[in-house]
């Protein structure tokens, strides 16, 4: 396996933070930071109302924007909820799906990130699709049937065609916002697996050129390690993405 058949991606989730007016100076900031980061994606997914001031920030840059969420319907009675297409004529191109707050706290379950995922993918996004375990799986030594479970589910109906948008990102919960980072041997085994579902699922060359990211903690500290893993394509940062010193560490780590 080549990891050089990937293009690494590193991708913050600002999760619930920042206003507008607070996204177009963190990413003025960012901007020269980053400016030299050629060989990886660089990505910002921020809250839906942060999109338009977020990609007139960026215009120029190498900063991509992307988006926390989709819905499964192209329109119609959701209150509260964004459509692919609505995301699509604002020119984003990247979207978290699933990730563990989502699960938690709305309801979420693996048919609705499956649904997400399809309908991001139908309308030409790439989806990030967070799966993970709780600290009770780990415990109960089920990491690997959750995991697995959870990244079948989400591609069921996904056609091999379409994996080439397909980013996958781990993400285990006893990890996100704990300062609690799984090991660099946790990461890889994990990342792993996924990466011999996907194989079981499709074939070895999807496989191999499925871009699977690392999540829960990583920083300016720990990020080059993680990210020197075999199968660690790349990280979904959140505390750290806010900090433009911290992520520019972390998107200078991927380029060694
Ligand atoms: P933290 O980096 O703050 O742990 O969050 C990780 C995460 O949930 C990214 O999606």
């Amino acid at each position: 396996m080549n990891k050089s058949l990937r293009t690494p991606l590193i991708a913050g989730n600002w999760k619930m933070n920042k206003t507008p007016a607070e996204a177009a100076a963190l990413i003025s900031e960012l901007k020269p930071m980053v400016a030299e980061c050629s060989s990886s994606t660089i990505l910002l997914c921020v809250p839906f109302v942060d999109i338009d001031a977020a990609q007139k920030a960026a215009c120029g840059s190498n900063i991509n924007i992307g988006a926390e969420n989709v819905h499964f319907a192209d329109h119609g009675a959701y209150t509260g909820e964004i459509s692919a297409s609505m995301l699509t004529e604002m020119g984003v191109k990247y979207v978290i799906v699933g990730h563990s707050e989502r699960r938690q706290y709305f309801g979420e379950t693996d048919e609705t990130v499956n649904l997400r995922a399809r309908a991001a993918l139908d309308a030409g996004m790439k989806p990030i699709i967070c799966v993970g375990e709780t600290l009770t799986q780990r415990d109960q030594g089920i990491t690997a049937e959750t995991v697995s479970l959870q990244t079948k589910i989400a591609l069921s109906g996904v056609p091999a065609e379409q994996m080439k948008n397909v980013v996958i990102a781990y993400e285990p919960v006893w990890a996100i916002g704990t300062g609690r980072t799984a090991t660099t041997a946790q990461a890889q085994e994990v990342c792993a697996l996924i990466r011999d579902v996907i194989r079981g699922l499709y074939s070895g060359d999807i496989a191999d050129a499925a871009v699977i990211l690392y999540g829960g903690s990583m920083n300016a500290a720990n990020a080059a390690d993680l990210l020197a893993e075999p199968d660690v394509d790349g990280g979904l940062i959140g505390g750290a993405s806010l900090k433009p010193i911290d992520f520019t560490v972390i998107a200078k780590a991927a380029e060694a």
